[in-house]
């Protein structure tokens, strides 16, 4: 988590750096701060909490120069307070640091550089890199930039866990140095200036010229140009990589949140996934993907890897992937994978989803993976992050950039996704091919029927008001659906702060039904023809104990039996998802709304968990 920012170029730095901070928030918003280089040496500004009260901070607006650093940060090591703040300098204020990611070691550094006269004045990991700097500049004795170059790459081989670092020096005003481990960084060419960051949409105004780094690549960076070497100090060369993503979808565009905006852009989001891969008269096409019958028939277990809403995906991958292929799945949440000793072996095909590619738990388990021998594949909405350089193969959501922290579009666009997926291997396996030719169909008419369910805002409006202040909150689904209720549950829950819970809909009645009591609100998904009778017995359950009801369904139900219904279009029971989970994010967004809280930037959370 916490986003970083940087500017070198000829134009004043601090409003451009605000600006890519006020993008990056979403990482984190505990504090923030920002060095630049002005004419007496390295000016250092910082404040807690958002990246409003930086920019009203005295003095802010006479920063004139025009290189800098900033940074605004999620709490990991030490509390948020204004001493914990990024930048930090080094001792003699020789350096100014922005950091991103964990320094796992930074105990035995502390010491290490306290016993050889460093003091510290902050709780961080991050203020030992400054000083650890420092220690190796001392030690230094040619004058040339070389010096600052070795200085860095010597503190970085000291230090591990994860991190993308922008790094001022007084001694060396016209230079900065970024280097990342671990953790992202992308660097945006201008014609003489260059834009750094944690992500391509905070600076995608500037420029969609971008390169993209490896670990323990180092820049220098000068006005106008931009050197690069590898672990050891050669220079190498790197290309740009041109980014398509439109300068205006990282903005509001008129809309109040970026959520809302997001829930809105899924009819194109799905459409741009699904692009040229499926035609009606043909074969399914991944031309990132080479697999035969063979390979895919030698397949002893497909795993399925991702966190929080992208694992939520990953179940309704995993379901289609065992109806349209016979292939057995499993679905991992992956901060448990790594630790449960799975029985991965080179007959496994591991599927990551990550809207990021940047989520720490999700690449360490790939990387396990790997070592294990499986064949892996990476699903990802940004192009040339993290997880998508460690895959065998990486196959892209074309959702453009997803900036509330809640995920909406990137989850719709995700199922689509494996949906696609399956229905690529079930053609080369040829299996199902009438059910397949009938998917195939109603994926091409998705958009359409998405923006229909988009116009049951106000109903669902409606509802919420009903019980935005609620404390507790109950899902249920069967089949497929449990997937889409436990989504539900979670969006619900990160940006309203209402207590709820997902149940398989025949479970409730082992345990959880003792919590039903008068006017709870119970919510249930109901997309398969197969399982409405046993499902809306379930709700009888609930509603006879006092339950209030809300039913999602496309089914030909008696209505007069719940309290409300919101009727979605008809879809296949497989393809539902991504249909029937929209109206449940916008009852999350209108009782948050309602509730008059911070919809984009729920209390707590970072949009990218790049934290193990
Ligand atoms: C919830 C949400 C998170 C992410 C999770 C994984 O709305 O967005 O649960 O899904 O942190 O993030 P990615 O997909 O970037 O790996």
């Amino acid at each position: 988590m916490c986003g970083i920012v940087g500017y070198i170029g000829t134009k004043k730095a601090s409003p451009i750096l605000i600006n890519g901070l006020i993008r990056l928030e979403y990482r984190g918003y505990d504090s923030a701060g920002i060095s630049t280089v002005e004419k007496n040496g390295l000016s250092l500004m910082k404040d807690m909490g958002r990246v409003k009260n930086l920019y009203n901070l005295k003095g802010i607006d006479d920063l004139e120069g025009t290189i800098g650093i900033a940074h605004t940060r999620w709490a990991t090591h030490g509390k948020p307070s204004k001493e914990n703040s990024h930048p930090h300098m080094d001792n003699s204020k020789t350096f100014s640091v922005v950091h991103n990611g964990i320094i796992e070691n930074y105990n035995e550094l502390r010491k290490f550089l306290t016993d050889n006269g460093y003091t510290f004045y902050s709780q961080t990991d991050t203020e030992v890199i400054p000083n650890l700097i420092h220690y190796y500049y001392k030690k230094e004795t040619n004058s040339d930039i070389s010096r600052l170059l070795k200085a860095v790459q010597k503190a970085c081989l000291d230090l591990i866990g994860s991190f993308a670092l922008e790094i001022l020096c007084c001694d060396f005003p016209d230079n900065m140095i970024v280097v990342r481990k671990d953790s992202p960084l992308v660097i945006g060419k201008g014609s003489d200036e260059c834009y750094i960051s944690s992500d391509i949409p905070a600076i995608l105004s500037f420029t969609r010229d971008f390169y993209l780094l490896k670990d323990y690549e180092f820049v220098l960076l000068q006005r106008g140009s931009a050197k690069f070497y590898d672990k050891d100090l050669n220079e190498i060369d790197k290309e740009t990589t041109t980014i398509e993503w439109d300068a205006s979808s990282s903005e509001k565009n008129g809309y109040d949140d970026y959520m809302l905006k997001e829930i809105y852009e899924q009819p194109i989001a799905i459409r741009e996934t699904i692009g040229s891969r499926i035609n009606s008269n043909s074969k399914t096409e991944f031309d990132e993907l080479n697999f035969t019958k063979e390979y895919l028939s030698s397949v002893n277990k497909i795993y399925f890897v991702a966190c929080g809403t992208a694992m939520h995906a990953a179940l309704v991958g995993k379901n289609l992937m065992e109806k349209l292929c016979r292939i057995s799945s499993e679905v991992d949440i992956a901060s448990e994978f790594r630790y449960r000793d799975p029985l991965v072996d080179k007959n496994s095909l591991c599927i990551f989803i990550s809207q990021s590619g940047e989520t720490a738990d999700t690449i360490a388990a790939l990387k396990l993976s790997k070592e294990k021998g499986a064949k892996t594949i990476s699903i990802s909405n940004v192009i040339g992050s993290s997880l998508t350089r460690e895959a065998d193969y990486s196959i892209y959501t074309h959702a453009g950039p997803e900036i509330a922290v809640a995920s909406t579009k990137a989850y719709t666009s995700q199922v689509t996704l494996l949906s696609v997926l399956a229905i690529y291997f079930s053609e080369i396996l040829e299996l199902n091919s009438d059910l397949i030719n009938k998917l195939k169909s109603e994926l091409l008419e998705l958009p359409k029927k998405i923006e229909t369910t988009l116009t049951l805002a106000d109903k669902i409006k409606d509802f919420a008001m009903q019980v935005y202040q609620e404390k507790d909150m109950f899902f249920l689904g069967r089949g497929i659906d449990e997937a889409v209720a436990k989504e539900a549950a979670l969006k619900l829950k990160e940006i309203s702060y209402i207590h709820a819970e997902s149940y398989a809909a025949g479970e409730l009645k082992h345990g959880a039904i003792a919590l039903i009591e008068n006017d709870v609100t119970v919510i249930t998904v109901m997309t398969d023809s197969k399982l409405v009778e046993k499902t809306v017995s379930n709700i009888q359950e609930v509603a006879t104990r006092g339950a209030k009801t809300l039913v999602v369904t496309n089914q030909d139900i008696d209505c007069n039996l719940f309290d409300k219904v919101i009727h979605i279009p008809e879809v296949h029971p497989y393809l539902a998802p991504i249909i029937s989970v929209i109206p449940l994010q916008l009852f999350a967004y209108y009782i948050s709304k309602e509730k008059g809280l911070d919809v984009d930037k729920p209390r707590n959370l970072a949009k990218s968990v790049t934290v193990e």
